[in-house]
């Protein structure tokens, strides 16, 4: 009996200790202290976007050191590897968003936040121009700002190749919107294929879903529908269940070109015991109110019928992005982003830093480059802060009566200055690629020693979770994402359609 008690309160110390630090870093996060006003002797650093990029650099930031101001149309961090169990309501679209102020007013110092979109960088005045474009507009929808320094983190948009139909006819899988609408158009697929009357064709159509692109985000949201077509669609709708079909279409000769063969072959084999069907080297020509008409590898031409198409083919450069190319034409000939130098400096800029989807680096446009490329501007900003601080010294110091203090003073400025000047180029490390396929199977490239550890299935799937949930920037969508987990396990997916 001792023991059983010395046990039991053991635990239960243990169990109150954790909810006690559980409880006590939930209350911090809830309340943030008092800042340090805007100081008008710093420098304006203008932050646009609020993805990947943008959070990153925000969280490492030091803001003592400049007026931050971070402008994007979303006033929120958007945690995108989980955004296609969004779209199936595995996750509430709550639980992987996290508003800006979270991040800011957690700064020493001040950062103002602006929900409004960036219309136009002017380079040679340094001036950014920007809207809301939202719903509701106050008197005043419209501004422009001077900058000292800007940090462009406006990511991509999706990329359509002006193929009839895609804006009109399906949906993407890029913004949070774009899941929910998805989720809503596939429960309407399922309600009106149950309507009384219907023919079998017409179910067929209605419950026939195709995903366009194979890569890594095409592959997850086929694998996120599977889940739920199995683990609660044959429950709710057993007279229709049978009838959904996924069919997952992809231009190249494979699926996720960007991991190891043997991953292929296992997503592949998945694919198929999970019943979605891959047509390869086959490409959308248009997207019909009803259908999709298929270019197959011989060249021929097939109209496929369908209740709902995701349209996942890849990015483009957004409108700010292209434009502010267009004024350094000298300097921006890449035409797949923002040219950028080893310190990721837009090239033709001195006061211009690129980084995520919108610059044009050696990197795949991922949100672990995007990521290590904002904690690694923090640092070069806050070395440039130093540089900077101490021209403005030596300047009041020359400026002033030379004396014998003022002497040794400058020369050790003079030191320091040469010091600053050399800047660490932005090197990137690969932590190893993942992505969900459905069946809870996840497939991984990780680095390991010189070479790769290729791994798929259930324990990979363990580990994605894993990985996600520490990778996830708080400990409150941390908390919202694991209690969605256990709560799709105890009671499914909702299926109600909003
Ligand atoms: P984003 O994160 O897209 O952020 C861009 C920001 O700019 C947004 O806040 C946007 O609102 C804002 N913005 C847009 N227009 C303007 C404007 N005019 N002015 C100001 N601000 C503007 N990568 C991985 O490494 N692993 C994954 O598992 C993974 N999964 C993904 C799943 C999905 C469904 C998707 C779509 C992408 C996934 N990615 C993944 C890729 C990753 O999301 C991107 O590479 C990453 O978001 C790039 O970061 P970013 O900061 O450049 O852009
Ligand atoms: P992607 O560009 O990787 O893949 C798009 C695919 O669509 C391409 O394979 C292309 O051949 C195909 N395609 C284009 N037009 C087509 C057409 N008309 N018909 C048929 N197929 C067509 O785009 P994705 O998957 O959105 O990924 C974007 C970026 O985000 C990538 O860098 C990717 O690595 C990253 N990402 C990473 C994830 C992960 O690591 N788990 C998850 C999702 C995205």
């Amino acid at each position: 009996w001792r023991r059983f008690l010395q046990t039991v309160g053991g635990v239960t110390l243990v169990t109150i200790g954790s909810l006690g630090a559980f409880y006590y870093v939930a209350q911090k996060d809830k309340t943030p202290g008092v800042q340090l006003p805007h100081d008008p002797e710093k420098k304006t650093l203008v932050v646009l976007g609020s993805g990947w990029g943008a959070t990153s650099l925000l969280k490492s930031l030091d803001t003592t050191d400049y007026n931050v101001i971070v402008i994007s149309p979303k006033n929120y961090f958007l945690f995108t590897p989980l955004l296609p169990s969004v779209a199936v309501g595995t996750l509430n679209p709550r639980s992987i968003i996290q508003p800006t102020r979270y991040v800011t007013r957690h700064k020493t110092r001040q950062v103002s936040v602006i929900e409004a979109s960036a219309t136009e960088v002017d380079p040679i005045a340094k001036t950014v121009k920007f809207a809301d474009t939202s719903e509701i507009q106050g008197e005043v929808a419209e501004t422009s700002i001077k900058y000292d320094y800007l940090v462009f983190a406006v990511g991509a948009e999706v990329q359509t190749f002006g193929i009839p139909g895609v804006k009109e006819h399906s949906c993407f899988m890029k913004e949070l919107e774009d899941a929910e609408k998805m989720q809503r158009r596939f429960l309407d697929c399922l309600e009106s294929a149950a309507f009384p009357g219907q023919s079998q064709d017409e179910v067929n159509r209605l419950l026939h879903m195709v995903v366009v692109g194979g890569g890594p985000t095409g592959v997850e949201v086929s694998g996120e529908i599977h889940d739920f077509l199995e683990e609660d669609l044959r429950s709710w709708y057993p007279e229709l269940a049978n009838s959904v079909r996924i069919t997952l279409v992809e231009a190249l000769p494979s699926v996720l070109p960007m991991f190891s063969k043997q991953l292929i072959d296992y997503t592949e084999s998945t694919f198929k015991e999970a019943k979605i069907d891959i047509l390869t080297k086959t490409m959308v020509k248009e997207i019909k109110e009803k259908s999709v008409v298929l270019q197959r590898p011989d060249k021929s031409i097939v109209e496929v019928p369908c209740g709902l198409v995701i349209w996942a083919a890849g990015n483009k450069l957004r409108k700010v992005t292209q434009d502010l190319m267009a004024r350094l034409p000298q300097a921006q000939t890449n035409r797949r982003g923002v040219a950028v130098d080893a310190h990721l400096r837009m090239e033709g800029t001195d006061s211009i830093w690129a980084i995520g989807d919108c610059a044009a680096t050696s990197y795949a446009p991922t949100a672990q480059v995007a990521s290590q490329q904002g904690a690694y501007l923090a640092r070069i900003l806050a070395q440039i802060a130093k540089r900077d601080n101490l021209e403005v010294r030596l300047k009041t110091l020359q400026d002033g009566p030379q004396t014998e203090e003022t002497k040794p003073e400058i020369a050790s400025i003079e030191r320091q200055l040469v010091k600053t000047e050399k800047l660490r180029p932005f090197h990137y490390s690969h932590q190893g690629s993942l992505a969900y396929i459905g069946s809870d199977k996840a497939i991984a490239d990780l680095p390991f020693f010189n070479g790769n550890l290729a791994t798929g299935g259930v324990a990979t799937f363990l580990f994605w979770r894993s990985a996600y949930l520490s990778t996830l920037f708080s400990l409150r969508n941390r908390t919202l994402v694991a209690t969605d987990w256990i709560k799709v396990k105890l009671f499914g997916r909702d299926v109600s359609r909003e």
